[in-house]
């Protein structure tokens, strides 16, 4: 399927399942060389990384925890501005090799948000995994370790990713056509 469409919108295909199945690959391979030694415990970001994650991580071979958290739509205000709480973190953090699976960074603000959560807890060493990076988009000195496509900064669904809920379930991944 070259276009779909969702709502009134029509997507075309950016990535085939091909390409994203050999850049997930070769996301696997890095992890497995960097990782090996490591008390390892991966944290994917609900909902649109969850089909990344779990072509990832059955790639990945060594011992290590899987963990799935997600960001609380509700925003609370603080003094820092507007702060989205993460939900789901039971597990003990410290000194462990946190490996933070994200689908997508546009601007950064979530995963600003996810990392000043996850380093409260006081982690050995913290590792960024992503899908999906829109440069142009991206705010933040935050490295970003393992990247899948960098990708200019317009709206995409598919391969977990979705418009308005619907699209996760495609194997490519479309971009709006404007
Ligand atoms: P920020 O700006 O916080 O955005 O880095 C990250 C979150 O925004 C959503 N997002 C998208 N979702 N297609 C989507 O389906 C996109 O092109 C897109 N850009 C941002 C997504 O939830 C991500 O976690
Ligand atoms: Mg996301």
């Amino acid at each position: 399927m070259d276009t779909i469409t969702i709502h009134d919108s029509t997507f075309r295909i950016f990535l085939q399942p091909g390409e994203i199945h050999d850049a997930v690959e070769r996301i696997a391979r890095q992890l497995n060389n960097d990782l090996h030694d490591k008390d390892v415990i991966f944290l994917v970001i609900l909902n649109g990384s969850f089909l990344f994650a779990a072509d990832l991580l059955r790639n990945y071979h060594n011992s290590c925890r899987i963990s799935f958290v997600k960001i609380s739509s509700y925003e609370g205000i603080t003094n820092e501005g507007r702060i989205k709480e993460l939900i789901g973190i039971n597990e003990i953090l410290e000194d462990k090799t946190v490996v933070i699976v994200e689908d997508i960074v546009d601007t950064g603000n979530t995963l600003d948000c996810v990392i000043n959560q996850i380093k409260e807890k006081h982690p050995a060493e913290l590792k960024i995994v992503t899908l999906l990076l829109k440069p142009e988009a991206y705010e933040y000195p935050h490295k970003i370790d393992y990247i899948g496509f960098r990708i200019p900064n317009r709206f995409v669904v598919g391969y977990g990713l979705d418009y308005d809920g619907f699209g996760r379930n495609m194997t490519g991944i479309y971009s709006l056509v404007e």
